[in-house]
């Protein structure tokens, strides 16, 4: 199959470029190298991307550019037969700071690639959300019909563009499914994010530091159960016009994570806490039941064993991937 991945030299977009390279699909990956965080990390994804086709004899393409230029999006969808669309200023923080450049590229680029998968006929537009869409917890966990209340420029752009994708679905007949995501980590995931800098700051011997008093919960999903989901929506087009939750199993607040973090270290550390971070939510929290019932989804990473793996994995990458290591 021919795939599409926008956002594929990210986080999510490279693991799942890589899965499907890995399967023996052909593998296009539009991405415009945003230098949100080092550029070091995108190129390993490539890198991973890029090998995994080679060992799998599919094929792998990179393409840089952004999902705001209509004619290059309209020329990529028009090879694809499915597309993941993971592009996006993806990050809360940022969406405080630059409003506009989030609105253009997560509602407008959504808008230009829903448009060409529309003229093209695509078999299926699989749509990368976030938990970020609910804002205000009414109750928890959050099922999909809990009221949308984003508490950041960012959220608003995620309903912005799940509701196009549905309303894509329900008007054209696009085949389309929206995955609203609960905190991913793991291998390759964006630095500065509190898995990341516990775990560089346990490492080099300083305590975790914790934005607000650590009481903020969050579902914290292992990426191979992202990864996981996505692969089922290639071959089951049970979920279209769908908007699912995807998270984990297990919520915990993040001074237990720290704590988890730092047991896994150096359990002699002692927490720290400093002010809170502007637009993050207090509380996320899935309830999964709708992707379960739908694609028998079932994460299988628990945190304790994701935090280990990935603690395993940081030390054996940390050269190149600890933004400590790599600036010193
Ligand atoms: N990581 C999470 O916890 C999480 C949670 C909820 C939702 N999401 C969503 O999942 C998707 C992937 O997130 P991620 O964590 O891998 O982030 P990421 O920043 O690692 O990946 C996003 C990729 O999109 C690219 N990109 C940004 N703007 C672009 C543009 N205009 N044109 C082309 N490419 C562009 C970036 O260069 C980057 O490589 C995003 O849509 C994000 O909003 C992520």
């Amino acid at each position: 199959m021919q795939i599409l991945v926008t956002g594929g030299a990210g986080f999510i977009g490279g693991h799942l470029a890589e899965h499907f390279a890995g399967e023996g699909h052909d593998v296009v990956v539009l991405d415009n190298f945003e230098p949100y965080y080092d550029l070091g990390i995108k190129d390993r994804n490539v890198e991973a991307a890029r090998n995994a086709a080679e060992a799998a004899g599919g094929s792998y393409e990179l393409v840089d550019g952004s999902i705001t230029d209509e004619e290059q999006v309209d020329d990529l969808v028009a090879g694809a037969d499915v597309v993941y669309h993971q592009a996006a200023q993806a990050g809360v923080r940022k969406s405080v700071e630059q409003p506009e450049k989030v609105n253009e590229y997560n509602v407008d680029g959504t808008m230009t690639l829903l448009e060409a998968a529309r003229r093209h006929d695509v078999e299926r537009v699989v749509l990368a959300s976030s938990s970020s869409v609910y804002g205000k917890p009414e109750y928890l966990p959050y099922d999909e019909d809990h009221p949308t209340t984003p508490v950041s420029p960012y959220g608003v752009s995620k309903l912005a563009s799940e509701q196009y994708a549905r309303v894509y679905n329900e008007v054209y007949g696009l085949p389309t499914v929206a995955l609203r995501y609960f905190t991913v980590y793991g291998p390759r995931m964006r630095p500065n994010m509190a898995m990341t800098n516990f775990v560089s700051r346990c490492l080099h011997g300083e305590p975790p530091v914790i934005y607000g008093d650590g009481t903020q919960t969050r579902d914290f999903t292992y990426v191979d159960d992202v990864k996981r989901v996505n692969a089922q929506l290639l071959e089951d087009d049970s979920a279209d016009g769908e908007i699912l939750n995807v998270g984990s199993t297990d919520n915990i607040d993040i001074q237990t994570l720290a704590e988890v973090v730092r047991d896994e270290i150096d359990p002699s550390l002692e927490l720290e806490y400093t002010d809170p971070r502007e637009g993050d939510a207090e509380h996320t929290h899935a309830d999964i039941s709708k992707a379960n019932e739908l694609l028998g989804y079932e994460p299988a990473v628990d945190i304790r064993q994701g935090v280990s793996t990935f603690i395993d994995w940081y030390r054996a990458n940390q050269e190149w991937y600890d933004p400590l290591v790599r600036n010193s």
